[in-house]
């Protein structure tokens, strides 16, 4: 276990945070449309690497979530994709769900799938490389919603998926998602997110999942994105800190927040004031894909041939969630 501790540590101590690079071919597509770059294996190889290859990875990226295409890919200089991560201090991770599916006996509800068979996918990743794994499990917030039935068969499927990754000597990322999308206020946020998180700490407890050698990665407190309410960044923060005090054992030895639709400025003025604030046990830091990558992403997709270009718009976005990561982000660094 102590081995677990110690990936831990160094994932998430000394201001570094995780690169979320896990989008599944369909999402990386998608994103990759939307700049009007074809999805193609080299194209998503070429970006990715790009990012791993700069300065940032050493400075302030303790970990990197892969997709399963990536984690088998070969970079230029002949390393594979784990080893060039490696060689920068930074641990490799690979999400290892299988995505979410409509759950039975729901209309809109998913379940998040993958435990047939993952033992045995859980070795090839470590023989990979990787020290570090995901599962996300998406919940949405309606009157009705999440439903019983779908906070208690995701927070078994999590449970489940990080006693096999412990066994397999990697770090689990619990990673229980409750959606921004929708009308609620923050203050229905906040009581179902707290309802997700002890459910999701009961059936871990209950598998006897060692918490020290796991990272929570939760969603912050905010309103829902079509609500129309606005709230201070001192008040998400507020919230939720709350929100984890009252529903994460302290024996968690990190949480790195997911960005979920926020702003790349939102999502490191958000994560600083929690630091500000914080006045738990716990690292706070971030697991950010967008917030991570859309700026890099569009200038390379304007300028494919530019990598330092590339690399330096990645390294300034890493340098603002570091620093948050450490309550020391402004804004006037922020537009310097
Ligand atoms: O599972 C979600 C990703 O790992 C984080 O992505 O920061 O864009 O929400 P996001």
């Amino acid at each position: 276990m102590s081995e677990l501790y110690s990936i831990t540590k160094k994932i998430i101590s000394g201001g570094k945070g995780i690169l979320a690079a896990d989008e599944s071919t369909g999402t990386m597509t998608k994103r990759l449309d939307s700049v009007n770059v074809k999805s193609t294996a080299e194209n998503r190889l070429l970006f990715r690497e790009t990012l791993l290859s700069s300065q940032s990875m050493k400075d302030c990226i303790g970990g990197v979530i892969l997709y399963d295409e990536t984690i088998k890919q070969t970079a230029s200089n002949k390393k594979t994709i784990p080893e060039l991560i490696e060689s920068s201090g930074t641990v490799p991770g690979i999400k290892v769900d299988t995505g979410a599916k409509i759950l039975a006996n729901s209309t809109k509800e998913k379940i998040t799938e993958g435990l047939d068979g993952l033992r045995e996918r859980l070795k090839e990743y470590y023989k990979l490389g990787a020290r570090f794994t995901k599962w996300r499990a998406v919940y949405i917030i309606s009157e009705n919603f999440p439903s019983k039935l779908a906070i208690h068969t995701n927070a078994h499927a999590l449970a489940r998926y990080a006693a096999l990754v412990q066994e397999t000597g990697m770090v689990p990322i619990i990673e229980p998602e409750v959606l921004m999308d929708g009308t609620h206020n923050a203050e229905d946020c906040l009581m179902k997110t707290s309802e997700v998180l002890k459910k999701c700490y009961d059936e871990l407890i209950l598998n006897k999942v060692d918490l020290k050698g796991t990272i929570l990665k939760p969603n912050m407190i905010l309103p829902g994105s079509t609500s129309g309410e606005k709230i201070e960044s001192k008040k998400i923060a507020e919230l939720t800190l709350k929100c984890l005090k009252e529903s994460v054992p302290s024996d968690v030895p990190g949480i790195a927040f997911l960005s979920g639709g926020q702003t790349e400025k939102e999502a490191a003025e958000n994560l600083n004031e929690i630091n500000k604030l914080n006045n738990t046990n716990f690292v706070m830091t971030y697991s950010y894909g967008r917030a991570l990558q859309q700026s890099a992403l569009k200038f390379w997709s304007n300028n494919i041939k530019d990598i330092n270009g590339t690399q330096n718009t990645f390294n300034h976005r890493a340098k603002m969630c570091s620093l948050a990561a450490q309550g020391k982000w402004t804004a006037e660094i922020e537009n310097k």
